[in-house]
């Protein structure tokens, strides 16, 4: 199985490679290194003794998103690529706004043309509202959010929930709730892996 990882050379992006390639997937990343260093996709391959395919580039850019379907046959995509600083968020949020969704529109109307229909998504707990009662929980409600960057994870997910009932087979999005690690934690990852392998129903999950 071929998955193309946006934001593959991010932090949760690079780590999520490490698994796919350890599980025997093909890899292909998009990342226009705006929050990242190629020295992460060469460390991925140190640690794993294989190769993945990179391409330099914003997701924005449909052109080079057609090349890159062109290119590689693309099984699934995990969509890690986007801005995620809060506060930047509240003092920038045009380029929050343009960044994060345009990319999701341009790549979901991109994978709609090649046909590509199994998309999991890095949303995120900013998601839920700020009046909730602690701890979250999956069932707790969303939309209200405090700040631009949450605004563009909820509005991603809508989009790609209006979406699967189009063309998308598969959505995941899926809400990474606080971990006092350190690194992204393992489950996080496996379920990403599983995720991509068996792509469970269209369903919303938080890990
Ligand atoms: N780190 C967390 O705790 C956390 C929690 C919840 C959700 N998330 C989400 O998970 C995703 C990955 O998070 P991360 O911590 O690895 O962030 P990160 O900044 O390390 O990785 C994001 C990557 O996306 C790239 N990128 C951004 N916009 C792009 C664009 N338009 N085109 C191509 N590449 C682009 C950046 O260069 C970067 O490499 C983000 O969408 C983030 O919102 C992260």
């Amino acid at each position: 199985m071929n998955v193309l990882v946006t934001g593959g050379a991010g932090y949760i992006g690079s780590h999520t490679c490490v698994e796919l390639l350890n599980e025997g997937c093909g890899v292909v990343v998009i990342d226009n290194l705006c929050n990242s260093n190629p020295k992460s996709l060469d460390r991925v391959r140190e640690l794993t003794g294989k190769d993945l395919h990179f391409y330099e580039g914003d997701v924005r850019d449909e052109a080079l998103l057609r090349r890159i379907f062109a290119e590689n046959e693309i099984d699934c995509v995990i969509h890690f690529a986007g801005l995620k600083a809060v506060g930047e968020s509240v003092a920038q949020p045009w380029r929050y706004y343009d960044n994060n969704l345009n990319s999701t529109l341009v790549l979901t109307k991109v994978m709609e043309e090649v046909g590509c229909k199994k998309i999991i998504f890095s949303s995120s707990a900013t998601v839920y509202s700020g009046d909730n009662e602690m701890p979250l929980r999956e069932t707790s409600k969303t939309g209200n959010c405090t700040n631009p960057y949450g605004w563009t994870k909820y509005m991603t997910e809508q989009i790609l929930f209006v979406m699967s009932f189009s063309f998308i087979s598969r959505v995941k999005p899926l809400r990474s709730l606080p971990s006092p690690k350190s690194l992204p934690n393992r489950k996080f990852l496996r379920s990403l892996w599983f995720a991509a392998k068996y792509i469970m129903p269209a369903k919303r999950q938080t890990i």
